[in-house]
């Protein structure tokens, strides 16, 4: 029997998820959105048969909902997964996992009592670069990754002004906690190791600045503008290792970058986007690439792979009804994100206090 599935945000995302779910041939019976408008919307375009004004009128209607996926404003996603588990459903919720990691620890509490599934969308990790990369790393051919740098950095990118991105109380904070991204492919490719301590600076210097809006057409709203566009720090690890990283909406850089960069006991290596002149045009350059030394010689290796527009965005969606249904093992863990969350909130405070911060021991 195919997995059933309801998603709860009708948003620029939804598709992404749909798709995703439809390739692993689960059944997306159901869309609820506070805006109920949008999820009829979302519902007739995507041949969803049912939509709801609310999350709540979706498990009281839908019983028979095996799992959902959460694809609101970061700030909804710890009380509606809490809320999906205890309702016994399994839970794919879009990034940052939460504001904060006190409220991942909820999620995970939640997750452990309902024995149901939590899994979050860190979809590049689902890209065909990681997988491939990853063969690689398992192997042993990196060795231990010593270093690492993790960027995602835009020139012009701020997702406009007043929307629920740029509300410190709605999103949690501004391109850190939006691009975590390239942070949490990084410390995959690390193999996860415990971090230790972060010193971080965060700039908000472009953030009400109209000519850095990125060129998405999103519309200004009335909410504040009070997060950062830029965040420059280091992650030292208990075991030695080290993860430095840049990640903005807006800065003077020359264009858009997305990448990790690691340099291994056996080997380096890099994952990188270089977007083109209008984003994912034919002037993006994709790459996926190892260094070594072999015979007295530098080698560098081209790693081949399909190119995925999506980012691994649908393959993600796929990899979690996959691992619903025992077929796959979970792209990531509660315990990865919880993590990912106290880099990121130990990154505020240090970019507060001007202090490095030690992060508590799991
Ligand atoms: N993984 C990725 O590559 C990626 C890319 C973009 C966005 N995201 C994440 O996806 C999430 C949504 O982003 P988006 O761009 O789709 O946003 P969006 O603003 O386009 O859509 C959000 C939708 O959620 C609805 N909503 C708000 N509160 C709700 C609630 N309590 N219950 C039900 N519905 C509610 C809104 O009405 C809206 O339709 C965010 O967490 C964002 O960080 C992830």
């Amino acid at each position: 029997m195919s997995t059933k599935i309801g998603i709860i945000g009708a948003g620029g995302m939804l598709r992404f998820h749909h798709d995703g779910f439809m390739a692993a041939n689960a059944e997306v019976i159901a869309v609820a959105d506070v805006n109920p408008e949008a999820a009829a919307r979302a519902a007739a375009k995507n041949g969803i048969a049912k939509s709801f004004g609310s999350p709540q009128e979706m498990f009281t209607a839908c019983p028979e909902l095996d799992a959902v996926s959460i694809i609101t404003p970061n700030k909804f996603h710890a009380p509606l997964a809490i809320a999906a588990l205890q309702a016994g459903k399994h839970v794919f919720c879009e990034k940052p996992p939460a504001l904060h990691a006190d409220e991942v620890r909820e999620m995970i509490a939640a997750e452990k009592a309902s024995g149901k599934l939590l899994m979050f969308n860190f979809n590049n990790r689902a890209r065909p670069e990681s997988y491939a990369m990853q063969e690689y790393i398992r192997a042993g051919e990196v060795g231990t990754i010593l270093a690492a740098q993790a960027k995602w950095i835009r020139r012009t990118g701020i997702p406009g002004f007043g929307g629920w991105f740029t509300d410190k109380s709605l999103a949690g904070g501004g391109s850190l906690i939006d691009l975590l991204h390239m942070l949490d492919l990084a410390t995959y490719f690390m193999g996860c190791p415990q971090p230790a301590h972060v010193l971080a600076r965060t700039f908000d210097n472009f953030i009400t600045n109209p000519a850095f809006k990125g060129p998405w057409g999103l519309a200004d709203g009335n909410g504040p503008t009070d997060v950062e566009n830029a965040a420059h720090g280091m992650i030292t690890f208990t075991g030695g290792q080290v993860l430095s990283f840049q990640i903005s909406w807006a800065e003077m850089v020359k264009g858009e970058e997305v990448s990790v960069t690691f340099q291994g006991t056996k080997a380096g290596g890099a994952v990188r986007r270089m977007f083109g002149i209008d984003g994912m045009d034919e002037t993006a350059v994709d790459s996926c690439e190892l260094y070594t030394q072999e015979n007295g010689r530098s080698v560098n290796r081209n790693i081949i792979v399909p190119k995925d527009e999506s980012m691994g965005r649908i393959r993600s969606a796929m990899n979690f009804i996959r691992s619903v249904e025992g077929t796959e093992v979970p792209l990531n863990t509660p315990a990865q994100a919880l993590a990912l969350m106290q880099i990121i909130d130990a990154t505020y405070t240090s970019a507060r206090t001007g202090e490095p911060v030690a992060i508590a021991q799991a």
